[in-house]
């Protein structure tokens, strides 16, 4: 796993509590903030943002990801995810695939319930087998 130090992880937490008052989630009542670390410093936040019709919601990891990668960002090195629930909030699969598009395997994911059970994680480890571009160049 890359190493950030305790220190930044711990900022990046406290955005992602922040992010998490930013969520649009009337569907669910489940609020998630996202706070992605670029590796020129910058942070990244994001919150879930949900819609009547459910699967047009966004989850706070590709929220942060896709404001970050607009502003024409694609150098990461850490992830903070934080929820309103009481488990550990691991990023679900589209969020790790869309992540691991532009994030290194090493990279760090720290993530925290509510109430402070926290867990840190590489982007490999939660997600060992990311579909890459690396498929799409084999021809038939
Ligand atoms: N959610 C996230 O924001 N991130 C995840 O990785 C999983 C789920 C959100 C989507 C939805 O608004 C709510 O949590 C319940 O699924």
């Amino acid at each position: 796993m890359q190493s950030v130090n305790q220190q930044t992880l711990n900022t990046l937490l406290e955005h992602a509590h922040g992010a998490m008052k930013h969520a649009y989630a009337p569907y669910s009542g489940f609020h998630v903030g996202a706070a992605l670390l670029a590796t020129d410093g910058t942070i990244y936040c994001g919150a879930n943002i949900e819609n009547a019709s459910y699967g047009a919601t966004n989850c706070a990891e590709r929220t942060a990801l896709f404001t970050a990668v607009y502003a024409g960002c694609r150098d990461f090195s850490a992830l903070a995810v934080t929820c309103s629930g009481d488990h550990v909030p691991y990023p679900c699969g589209i969020c790790l695939q869309a992540l691991s598009e532009f994030c290194p395997g090493s990279m760090t994911v720290i993530m925290q319930s509510q109430d402070g059970i926290t867990e840190t994680m590489s982007l490999s480890e939660l997600l060992p087998h990311a579909f890459t571009k690396e498929e799409l160049d084999t021809t038939i």
